[in-house]
């Protein structure tokens, strides 16, 4: 889709009612026969446009797949999303989005695709990624920080998301699992991937990777006592490019804060608010020990709070968390 094929989708958006064919040859410069054929275009990508004799054009409804030009439509950033490379299939987000950000596409681009035939989690696992129902994306950051703080963006990142969906859906009871899951009612909603590329001094890039179940509503049967959707939960279609804009315009918010900052201190509060682990008893897997204890809160660097039965306090700088014994949230 090429800019004025976006600008006219964008100038139908805006208006919200009929635009006559006369009035859109008139702001965008071109032929009746072009418009004609942008609205074709527009079409062939799902978006449903009347064409009233008499009247003009009239956008129905948006095709809801997360490309450039809707979600163009709900962004609010100065250069998160402002780039956006969409594919209707991709082996995973995240791996082109590391060729990508190597070959030097600027900080804040996004890929995006509506199918990943490989998607990857966290710890090797697969992220299972159906086409036409939920959200995967990756942006390319390049922070000019220190790299003990580079392992902090994940949390930014959970932080954004649940926010994001605060906006989308006032009320919604989701649950921030340190340091990288989102659930609801104990299931997971949406995870993150945030790798990196760097040697000792310099962070070249960090690919932040974002997968939200938003409108599936099957799941594999290893998968269903375990995963949700926001449809599942809440029985509401949220508009896949809407969300996709939504999470980016919170998390460059929250990205500039983060960089002008020292610490995560200023998330905290939202972070302990929102977390399912606060306060409950845990089991922390790491390569190769457990450990038990309670959730005392985060700390500034983004490290679990844990204490333990010695009294001791401990930070955990990475690991899988579970909560108490017999009730596992991994996936
Ligand atoms: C996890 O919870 O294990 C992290 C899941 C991250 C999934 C997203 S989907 C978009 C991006 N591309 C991938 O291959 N993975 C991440």
């Amino acid at each position: 889709m090429n800019d004025l094929t976006a600008g006219i989708l964008a100038r139908l958006h805006g208006e919200g009612g009929y635009l006559s064919g006369e009035q859109l040859c008139r702001e965008f410069g071109i032929t009746r026969s072009a418009i004609w054929k942008h609205i074709r275009q527009l079409r062939d990508t799902g978006c449903r446009i009347e064409a009233a004799p008499g009247s003009g054009y009239r956008l129905l409804m948006l095709s809801g797949s997360p490309v450039p030009a809707e979600v163009a439509l709900f962004l609010k950033t100065g250069f998160f999303g402002r780039v956006v490379y969409y594919r209707e299939e991709t082996a995973s987000t995240n791996l082109l989005a590391k060729q990508l950000a190597a070959e030097g596409v600027p900080e804040g681009s996004v890929v995006t695709a509506d199918f990943q035939s490989a998607g990857r989690g966290r710890l090797g696992r697969s992220w299972v990624s159906p086409a036409g129902q939920n959200l995967y994306f990756s942006v390319i950051l390049r922070p000019l920080v220190a790299s003990y703080r580079v392992p902090q963006i994940t949390l930014l990142v959970a932080a954004a998301i649940h926010r994001a969906l605060l906006d989308a859906i006032p009320g919604i009871d989701a649950q921030i699992k340190w340091p990288n899951d989102i659930l609801i009612g104990g299931k997971k909603l949406c995870g993150v991937l945030c790798e990196m590329q760097a040697d000792p001094d310099t962070t070249h890039f960090v690919v932040a990777g974002i997968g939200i179940n938003v409108s599936q509503s099957r799941f594999a049967p290893d998968l269903q006592d375990r995963a949700t959707s926001l449809y599942r939960e809440t029985g509401i279609h949220v508009c896949r490019p809407e969300l996709l804009a939504g999470v980016l315009n919170r998390f460059e918010e929250l990205y500039l804060q983060w960089l002008g900052e020292e610490s995560l201190g200023f998330i905290l509060p939202h972070l302990e608010r929102h977390s399912l682990l606060q306060g409950r008893e845990v089991i922390v897997e790491q390569l190769n020990r457990r450990i038990a204890g309670t959730v005392l809160g985060i700390a500034s660097g983004g490290e679990l709070l844990l204490g333990i039965a010695d009294g001791t306090e401990l930070k955990i700088t990475s690991g899988e968390a579970s909560l108490g014994s017999t009730y596992t949230t991994n996936l």
